[in-house]
């Protein structure tokens, strides 16, 4: 069993060819990370699922796979969040409306949002995780009466580590959805919750049947594992855990190699995996 798949490239002949992409408007997540709204200059948006991601080409530097964090829902919308890490996103990040880039995708698997009708959803985000969780979650909230309840567990490293604040602000006003929010290390003014993301699951799934909650879990790979492994200690099945993972990645049609994780291709087979499809793998180091 696999993350929902989905067709990639739709709508492009090779998909090794990247779209010409203009820059329609860009803005500060965070000190370290932009959100870039994007529109080919050469057609219409390629349909895309919510956890599936894009190659982004800076122009001259290269390419990074980034995934796309608005909701598939939103006809003709398309944002990609970047964290500054090194060459390429560094580059992306210092795009401004206007400045073109390539394009390729939609690649890789789904969250099953669908799927998940009539129950619990519980959206499990790590720092920037919440980019690749955001669709999936707009997608919920927009068809809130097909699930018993959804509930976003976020935790930051620290509170300038919070992604999407305003959002994040009428989301807990929001009827709804429950919303927990915890950083690792508080800052002066922080009245929240201080420990890491598991500390808050009896919190945050405080009345609800863990037989009936859905987890979608993604931020780096140390808070995904123990995440699921608490969510499986507290009665959630291991079947109702899915996880998006990152690997290095060239190509990402599943040729190149570069992205394997044991038996799977990350870009085809991933990025949303279910848990127990890559829980041995993941307790293993350097797979
Ligand atoms: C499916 C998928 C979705 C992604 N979505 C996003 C997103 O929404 N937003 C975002 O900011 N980034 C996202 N990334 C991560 C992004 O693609 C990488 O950080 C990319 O390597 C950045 O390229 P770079 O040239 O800027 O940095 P690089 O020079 O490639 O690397 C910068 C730093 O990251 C480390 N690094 C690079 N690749 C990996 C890896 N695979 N595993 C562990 N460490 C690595 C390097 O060692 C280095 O320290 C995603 C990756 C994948 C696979
Ligand atoms: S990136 Fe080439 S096989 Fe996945």
């Amino acid at each position: 069993m696999r993350g929902e798949a989905v067709l990639s490239a739709a709508g492009q002949t090779d998909p090794m060819l990247p779209r010409r992409a203009r820059v329609r408007s860009a803005w500060r997540e965070l000190d370290d990370a932009v959100s870039l709204s994007l529109e080919p200059v050469d057609g219409d948006l390629a349909p895309f699922a919510a956890g599936q991601f894009n190659m982004l080409y800076a122009f001259g530097v290269g390419e990074a796979a980034i995934s796309v964090s608005s909701s598939p829902d939103t006809t003709g919308e398309l944002i990609h969040t970047i964290r500054d890490v090194g060459a390429v996103s560094g580059a992306l990040t210092r795009l401004k409306a206007g400045d073109m880039l390539g394009l390729r995708g939609p690649f890789g698997t789904a969250w099953p949002v669908e799927a998940q009708r009539g129950r619990h959803l519980l959206i499990m985000a790590g720092g920037l995780g919440l980019a690749p969780l955001r669709p999936a979650l707009l997608q919920a909230l927009a068809r809130r009466d097909a699930f018993a309840g959804v509930t976003l567990l976020m935790g930051a490293r620290d509170p300038g580590g919070i992604l999407f604040p305003d959002e994040l602000a009428e989301w807990t006003e929001s009827p709804d959805l429950d919303v927990v929010v915890t950083v690792d290390s508080a800052a002066p003014g922080w009245t929240g919750s201080v420990g890491v993301v598991t500390t808050q699951l009896p919190r945050a799934l405080a009345g609800i049947d863990p037989t009936a909650v859905s987890a979608f879990v993604c931020g780096p790979e140390i808070m995904m594992r123990h995440s699921a492994l608490a969510l499986a200690d507290m009665g959630v099945p291991d079947a109702a855990i899915w996880l998006s993972l990152e690997r290095n990645m060239k190509c990402a049609i599943g040729f190149c190699g570069h992205c394997q994780f044991g038996p799977d291709f990350v870009c085809k087979d991933g990025p949303v995996f279910p848990w127990p499809h890559v829980a041995a793998r993941m307790a293993l180091r350097e797979i």
